[in-house]
């Protein structure tokens, strides 16, 4: 018999910012770390070493991560002066574009790791161990990480996010993505469905496939053919157990004919989509290289309304890009308004060094950008609001995922990801079950339970959630 190796005793503490591919790579980042004896911490002071999982895409996002590092900084001098360790790294997208400058400013930080070198950490970690001194790894290599990472353990609860997808080709002119991430690539098929087969026998019955890039997904059959998104989504939707499947972030450019056609076809696909437009204005359009015009972004909507009427959009958008003018901005509210979504993220331009945007002229002032912002959330409040409370009445499946606030109550989601809140039992957590909805509130919906009278909760897709009018 092997003899098992000895692995002593350790504490990981994880400090996530950004994206739900960056939740996704913590948790990886945890399962590559585990097999070196490192558990959970749930405070940086409990830990033996805390990666701080950092984002770039907007704001003052190094800035936050260097007073993150001044805190930590007391806590691991004071770790040393009692004779002990702390390692400290920093992994992500501020990692990949500054890991020299976090080196130079804060160097007590061990390990600087962009996001395409995780699967090495292991070895990071050896190296600093050795006290080789601080380890920087911030180039893309040529291996694929994910055939070096190990499996993910086992995911928490109902819901899970799968990568299938990272990086971008796009180049839009405000964003890092493409400099952090990297080139586009797509996981292996069958390393996608390897995947979600085991979190759908650990219990999980609704995926959310992540990438940045996602529905550029490409690869092949098992033959060997070349397949698109919408196929993986058909294959995907064949495993038994699995009853949701969302995906996100989508662009435009890449939502063709099949990918449309699956959301009328697949109905483990939720009616729900967030479609980033950034903006209502052709010319802003091309001044952020966006590749798409509005034309062609209503005629998505149009189509995918056609193949599958109940669904319900989500949105980016940016205000204020340099050379954005006042008529630029009113053309986004137009597009806003004539689409009406179900929510949406709105974002002031936030200048990003090395991105063209950031050295083009015209920058909006920021008290302009401000009073844009402002204007632009309070009508998409209005929408969501409006959205909410055309789902008053409706009879809609919910996947029950927790107890509620209250006692007596549980919690699950809607097709349209709203939480929804009915009086039950904890025994239906993991079900599916029909729920007549009774009353919106702002970020939440209430209702009361159907009996299950034997039906089955999920294949029984009722007819008049699918016939919802468009708000
Ligand atoms: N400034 C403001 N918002 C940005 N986003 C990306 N880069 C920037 C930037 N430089 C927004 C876009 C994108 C979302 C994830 O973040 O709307 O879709
Ligand atoms: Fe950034 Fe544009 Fe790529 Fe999205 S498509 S990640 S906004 S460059």
């Amino acid at each position: 018999m092997a003899t098992p190796i000895a692995v002593s005793k350790r504490r990981l503490h994880m400090i996530t910012w950004g994206c739900q591919m960056n939740v996704y790579d913590s948790g990886r980042m945890a399962d590559v770390l585990a097999p070196l004896g490192y558990a959970p911490a749930e405070a940086p002071e409990d830990a033996d070493m805390v990666i701080l999982n950092t984002c770039h895409i907007r704001d003052r996002a190094a800035e936050k991560v260097f007073s993150e590092l001044g805190r930590l900084r007391v806590l691991k001098q004071a770790r040393e002066a009692a004779g002990q360790r702390m390692i400290l790294a920093v992994a992500g997208c501020v990692a990949q574009a500054e890991g020299a400058e976090i080196l130079a400013r804060a160097p007590y930080v061990d390990i600087v790791l962009g996001p395409q070198t995780y699967h090495r950490l292991p070895e990071m970690v050896a190296r600093v161990s050795r006290a080789a001194g601080a380890v920087i790894e911030t180039e893309f290599p040529a291996e694929d990480k994910f055939d070096f990472l190990p499996d993910a353990a086992a995911p928490q609860g109902l819901t899970a996010f799968l990568t299938i997808q990272e990086g971008c080709d796009k180049f839009c002119s405000f964003c890092v993505v493409p400099y952090t991430r990297g080139a586009e690539m797509s996981r292996p098929a069958a390393a996608v469905l390897a995947e979600a087969r085991r979190m759908v026998a650990q219990g999980v019955r609704e995926i959310t496939l992540l990438g940045q890039n996602v529905n550029a997904w490409h690869g092949a059959d098992a033959k060997g053919e070349p397949a698109n998104f919408a196929a993986l989504l058909a294959w995907l939707a064949e495993i038994p157990g699995l009853v949701r499947l969302r995906y996100t972030t989508s662009h435009p450019r890449d939502m063709d004919d099949a990918l449309i056609a699956a959301h009328a076809d697949i109905p483990a696909v939720m009616p729900f989509l967030h479609l980033p437009v950034q903006s209502g204005s052709d010319r802003m359009l091309a001044a952020m290289n966006r590749r798409h015009t509005v034309a062609h972004y209503l005629d998505i909507i149009d189509r995918l309304r056609a193949a599958r009427p109940d669904i319900a959009l989500s949105s980016d958008f940016i205000v204020g890009h340099p050379g954005e003018t006042e008529a630029d901005f009113e053309a986004t509210l137009d597009l806003v308004r004539s689409v009406r979504f179900a929510q949406a993220f709105s974002f002031k331009y936030s200048a990003r060094p090395g991105t063209p945007a950031a050295a083009a002229p015209g920058h909006v002032a920021p008290e302009v950008a401000d009073r844009r912002l402002q204007t632009l959330q309070a009508l998409l409040r209005e929408q969501q609001a409006a959205f909410n409370d055309s789902c008053v009445g409706l009879r809609v499946p919910v996947l029950f995922a927790m107890p509620g606030r209250h006692p007596g109550q549980i919690m699950g989601k809607s097709p349209w990801m709203q939480p929804v809140h009915v009086l039950g039992d904890a025994s239906m957590i993991g079900s599916v079950r029909q729920v007549t909805i009774a009353a919106a509130h702002t970020n939440s919906l209430a209702g009361t339970l159907e009996p299950a009278e034997g039906r089955d909760p999920v294949t029984d897709t009722p007819a008049h959630y699918e016939e919802r009018a468009p708000v």
